[in-house]
């Protein structure tokens, strides 16, 4: 698919066919998202891919999974091919920046940003479109319990949970209430020159 046509037909798909798809689409995904840069190149970012079916069923739990099928979206976290879990450990960044080429007057800087944040949203969404580059679709559900996900992904401590990522063949879905907001106009997104 053409890069530009993966963007505009991307969307957050919530219903999958609850069937396997190859480990090796699935590692293709995953070495995919592994490809994002990083402040410093800390690279403190991980996956972790759920395929069996009661883990997908414990993951979906922390994510309030029982809400969304009473809200009639289906069980469409726990249904599908995996589960795509980014993490991220913002202690590597602060290790990294504690190096000698990152000193700043020899302390660590002030970071303007927390890029831990930004590098693991980056890898996120390289692993939505990886997806949808497979031919298969992705959604993404806030953790509402980022201690018991943890726990049943066995993650280090120091590593967070950002989300969880769903992948599957799509089947028809109900789209979510939000998109009635509709797009900002380009022009309200794009400021050319100076704001
Ligand atoms: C950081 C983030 C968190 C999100 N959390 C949820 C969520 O918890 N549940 C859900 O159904 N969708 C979630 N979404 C999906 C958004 O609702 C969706 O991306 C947005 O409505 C735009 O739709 P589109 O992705 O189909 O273009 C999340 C998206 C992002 C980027």
């Amino acid at each position: 698919m053409q890069f530009d046509e993966l963007v505009m037909r991307r969307r957050t798909v919530r219903r999958f066919e609850n069937a396997p798809v190859t480990r090796e689409v699935l590692a293709k995904i995953a070495r995919l998202g592994q490809r994002t840069p990083s402040a410093g190149f800390s690279q403190g970012q991980r996956v972790v891919i759920v395929t069996d079916p009661e883990q997908r069923r414990r993951v979906a739990e922390t994510c309030g999974e029982s809400g969304y099928a009473e809200a009639g979206f289906g069980n469409w976290i726990s249904e599908c091919a995996a589960q795509f879990i980014p993490c991220v450990s913002e202690q590597t960044y602060h290790r990294r920046y504690q190096e000698a080429d990152k000193l700043d007057d020899g302390e660590e800087i002030e970071w303007p940003t927390p890029y831990w944040w930004v590098d693991i949203g980056k890898t996120s969404m390289v692993l939505m479109l990886a997806a949808h580059d497979a031919g298969l679709a992705a959604g993404f559900a806030g953790p509402q319990d980022v201690p018991a996900l943890k726990a049943v992904l066995g993650l280090p401590e120091e590593f967070h949970p950002i989300g969880v990522i769903p992948v599957g063949r799509p089947v028809p879905d109900k789209r979510s209430p939000s998109l009635k907001r509709g797009w900002l106009p380009f022009e309200e997104f794009a400021h050319w020159e100076r704001w």
